[in-house]
């Protein structure tokens, strides 16, 4: 039975793109060769790799808008160095919205001064700090626009003169926003986007070359962009995956059209945690993510009950992370409404039984 995966990353993908991407490491366009068995440099791959760079760049609304896009790896933790080393010269701000961005933040210190201008660190990460205050003269202010382990997200974005520095990797594609406000955004391909091993990165191009610093090539966006995010071997895989998952989305209408989706799913799981007194939800309301659900049983003595159900319904990935503990329901674009209806049917079966 195909199970309703409900996991926090790496995640669901669409069917067809799982079906596609085994055929091509079978026989890649007909080649008689693996996808995973041909030079990166052949013009085949050298494709795939243009275009998976310019579907994300069309689907986010960035063409010929002065941005970059760049398949990168080292996952998004490689991210909260690099951003730093590229672009810290002397002072950078970060929103503190949870464990990712407190990782960002320990790196950033290595490279410069960084101002916390916001932290929800007092109530375990449960809501997003607002009414904070940007300091003049940053070299950038550092968001996470979701956060994945505590079930919180962005919806306002500050307006600030500082560049914005955005990790979205739990949210990338989910949501429409003016992604010109963003002037750098990262992501891990392993929510909405593919397989771990890729990490997306779009970057305007005027933002790079501020630092006083010498960058090692690895790391330096200016060298990844001036070859076309081809300076060393890509994850030939996982920047395919990402191309047919990033077409998928296109067919299905864009980010637009998946987002009327993602907010019928988040609210068929909202209300049943607000109507169903055997359950709690862990973030402020008006600060809930679409993407992961945190929830707690108020009775911790239903657990066995629940769990035995959840199993049984063949739902998958449902249990929280170990720093907020109770239950979280990821919800990335490849899940359909029918799975969400089904852990939904199994929080309220609890309630009748009860
Ligand atoms: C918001 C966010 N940022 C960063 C990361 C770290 O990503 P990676 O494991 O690709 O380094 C994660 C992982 O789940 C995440 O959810």
């Amino acid at each position: 039975m195909k199970k309703h995966n409900f996991s926090a990353g790496p995640c669901i993908l669409p069917q067809e793109v799982l079906l596609k991407a085994s055929e091509a490491v079978m026989d890649f366009n007909g080649s008689g060769l693996s996808l995973i068995e041909i030079s990166h440099r052949s013009k085949d791959f050298v494709e795939v790799m243009e275009n998976a760079r310019s579907l994300a760049l069309e689907i986010l609304g960035l063409e010929n808008k002065g941005y970059k896009a760049l398949f990168l790896q080292g996952g998004a933790s490689m991210q909260f160095l690099m951003t730093a080393y590229n672009l810290l010269d002397k002072k950078s701000g970060y929103l503190n919205t949870g464990t990712w961005s407190s990782k960002a933040i320990k790196e950033a210190k290595l490279f410069g001064d960084v101002v916390e201008v916001g932290s929800s660190k007092d109530e375990n990460f449960n809501y997003i700090p607002k009414g904070y205050s940007v300091p003049e003269g940053l070299d950038y202010l550092h968001l996470t626009s979701n956060n994945t382990i505590f079930g919180t997200q962005i919806k306002k974005f500050p307006k600030t003169d500082a560049p914005l520095v955005c990790d979205m990797s739990s949210d990338i594609f989910s949501r429409q926003l003016d992604f010109s406000q963003f002037d750098l955004i990262y992501a891990g391909a392993q929510k909405n986007m593919g397989p771990a091993g890729a990490t997306l990165v779009v970057i305007k191009e005027d933002i790079l070359g501020k630092v006083n610093r010498q960058i090692p090539s690895m790391l330096d966006y200016a060298v990844h962009i001036s070859k076309d995010s081809m300076f060393n071997t890509p994850p030939v895989f996982a920047v395919y995956t990402s191309m047919l998952t990033l077409e998928w989305l296109k067919s299905k209408g864009g980010i637009s059209a998946i987002e009327e989706v993602n907010e019928k799913k988040s609210q068929l799981v909202y209300s049943e945690i607000d109507l169903n007194p055997l359950f709690e939800g862990f973030a402020k309301k008006e600060d809930r993510s679409h993407m992961n659900a945190t929830f707690n049983l108020v009775d911790d003595r239903l657990k066995e009950t629940f769990d035995t159900m959840v199993k049984e319904a063949g739902i998958n990935g449902i249990n929280g992370h170990r720093s907020v503990g109770g239950y979280r329901a990821s919800m990335y674009n490849a899940l359909s409404l029918e799975s969400v209806g089904i852990l939904v049917d199994v929080m309220s079966e609890l309630e009748r039984k009860g």
